[in-house]
């Protein structure tokens, strides 16, 4: 999948990380751009950096669907005819099924902050906070059927500290997101990661 990648961003909510992919791609080196960003919320306040930068955006809201295969096939609609190479999941707060997963092989990640395998799931910062963990930070991985288990494919970290809350930790860990994310797009396009090349080592780490 290397060279210049035509991505589709997904996001529910804020939308930094979009912001952050948007600033990347402004840079004339940066090895990609936004085809479209799509939205499961009509009132994500997200849409407003993709329409201020001027790209395509479209809203599939989950809750006009009764169940996710709808969902998901205007999902499909949305994205099938337009070369779509790496679909970035930005703040996008469906779990995505085998099937749709299975599609697009390899040609979804998705971040998390934390660092994975650490703190899966729904708030991993309140996780770290519990556990005394001295240093947290964020997970751009593959997506699998497997939530917030695929292949990682660049992390940064940051000091958890005594007096922290959540909204500490989760400014500080947001920070390296929005550094993290292009980076793991720069490190697809260029070829230092591959994509199926992650998947075959994890699935064949599942027999040893
Ligand atoms: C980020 O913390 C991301 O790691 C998580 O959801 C949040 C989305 O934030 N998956 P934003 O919408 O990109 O600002």
């Amino acid at each position: 999948m290397a060279g210049n990648l035509n991505l589709a961003v997904l996001i529910s909510g804020r939308g930094s990380n979009l912001k952050a992919l948007i600033q990347a791609c402004k840079n004339p080196d940066f090895p990609a751009r936004i085809d479209i960003v799509v939205s499961s919320r009509a009132d994500a306040s997200g849409l407003r950096h993709a329409s201020e930068a001027g790209l395509e955006h479209a809203v599939v809201a989950r809750g006009l669907y009764s169940d996710r295969e709808a969902f998901e096939r205007a999902l499909n609609n949305a994205l099938r005819e337009r070369q779509i190479n790496l679909i970035c999941l930005a703040g996008f707060m469906h779990i995505l099924s085998r099937d749709f997963i299975a599609a697009w092989e390899g040609r979804i990640i998705n971040i998390h902050p934390s660092l994975l395998p650490r703190h899966k799931g729904l708030d991993p910062h309140a996780s770290v906070l519990e556990s005394a963990d001295t240093k947290s930070g964020c997970t751009v991985h593959l997506v699998t059927p497997e939530m917030d288990a695929g292949p990682v494919i660049v992390q940064r970290e940051v000091p958890v500290y005594e007096d922290d809350t959540r909204q500490t930790l989760a400014a500080r860990v947001l920070e390296q997101e929005h550094i993290a994310y292009p980076e793991a797009v720069r490190r697809i396009a260029g070829g230092g990661i591959k994509p199926h090349d992650l998947l075959d080592a994890n699935s064949r780490s599942d027999y040893n």
